[in-house]
């Protein structure tokens, strides 16, 4: 079987309507026809400030949302970042590989970084490095994530291809496995910016109530036309709606402007927000559920960490190895 690795990060508890569109909705259709390993990645967490209760608590929500979502952990290997020592102990092997400049050129460090008022801390600076060693531990073929995450798979690409010249073939080169559909789902208020935890104004989340997201829903920015059709250079705003109606039910984008032909924007967004709930409300259930048994999904967790170091655990001494550390023993 082929192998998936992927990541998300738990800093805000709750994931958002791009997270599942954009990502965790692809993890739960290839744990069917790949060898899966999905994290929790804490340690990035950590690249901006956290309060320690609050980041042990969202890394258990963001665990529970995964599983809530489909991802089954007899089929895929759930397990947290920080469980697994091997990502930082590659992390810093690939950082001596990496050039400064190299690293500049990171956009989402550039918007980040432009962003945050407290100081900027040089893990933040070193963030795709260490995306990079939780790839290439795994030597996974593909990595489902968002389109903003394709620069952080380019750099990927390059480091293990500079380690293979410098030291030998020891690492797969990944691709990007991005559905073009939904690799981009945007803000509401904002349809041209896309939806962030940093810039939440239009943002859907998963586990807020389900009547303040069909509010958001409901007071999405369209544009001043009145038809409904799928034209994201011009209709930014109802081509998402579309978007995300479209992936959340199953029909397609053409049947949809077909069905809402002659109807408003107002009947659109009353609809998705009914479709939302519908979707979100069993989810919710889930998630409540795997938070009351916090010991329950801590075992999961650590079922997840033993599989994820028996593979990553063979990459980092084949790596140490050939990099020339001296073996320990
Ligand atoms: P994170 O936690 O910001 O986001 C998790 C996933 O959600 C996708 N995503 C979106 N997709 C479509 N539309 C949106 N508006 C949207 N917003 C977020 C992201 O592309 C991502 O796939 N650096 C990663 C975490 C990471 C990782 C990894 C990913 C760490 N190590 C190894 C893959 C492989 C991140 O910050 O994702």
């Amino acid at each position: 079987r082929p192998r998936v690795l992927s990541g998300i990060q738990p800093t805000a508890g709750s994931f958002h309507l791009g997270n599942y569109l954009g990502a965790i909705r692809q993890w739960v259709a290839l744990q069917e026809t790949h060898d899966a390993f999905y994290c929790v990645v804490d340690l990035h967490a950590i690249t901006v400030e956290q309060d320690p209760k609050v980041l042990r608590q969202n890394t258990r929500t963001s665990a529970a949302q995964l599983l809530a979502l489909g991802i089954d952990p007899d089929s895929a290997t759930l397990f947290v970042q920080s469980h697994v020592p091997e990502h930082a102990q590659l992390g810093w092997v690939l950082q001596c590989l990496t050039g400064f400049g190299e690293a500049s050129r990171m956009t989402q460090f550039k918007d980040k970084s432009a962003r945050q008022e407290a100081q900027v801390g040089v893990g933040l600076f070193t963030y795709p490095i260490l995306q990079a060693a939780d790839i290439l531990l795994y030597n996974a073929h593909h990595v489902p994530v968002g389109e903003d995450q394709r620069q952080h798979l380019e750099l990927t690409r390059d480091l293990a291809q500079r380690f293979n010249t410098r030291y030998g073939k020891t690492f797969r080169l990944p691709e990007a496995y991005i559905v073009k559909d939904t690799a981009k789902i945007y803000d509401l208020q904002d349809p041209t910016a896309k939806m962030s935890k940093s810039v939440p104004t239009g943002v859907v989340e998963l586990l807020e109530d389900v009547k303040r997201s069909a509010k958001k829903i409901r007071s999405a920015v369209t544009d001043t036309g009145r038809e409904i059709t799928y034209d994201p250079e011009h209709k930014p705003g109802v081509s998402n709606l579309l978007v995300i109606y479209s992936a959340l039910s199953g029909r397609t984008v053409e049947d949809l402007v077909a069905d809402y032909d002659g109807k408003g924007y107002g009947d659109l967004k009353k609809d998705l927000g009914e479709v939302f709930t519908e979707f979100v409300t069993p989810v919710q259930e889930k998630v409540a559920t795997y938070l009351a048994d916090p010991a329950e999904l801590d075992k999961v967790l650590a079922k997840g960490a033993e599989r994820a170091r028996e593979v990553a655990g063979k990459t980092l001494a084949r790596a140490y190895d050939k990099v020339g550390f001296l073996p320990s023993g």
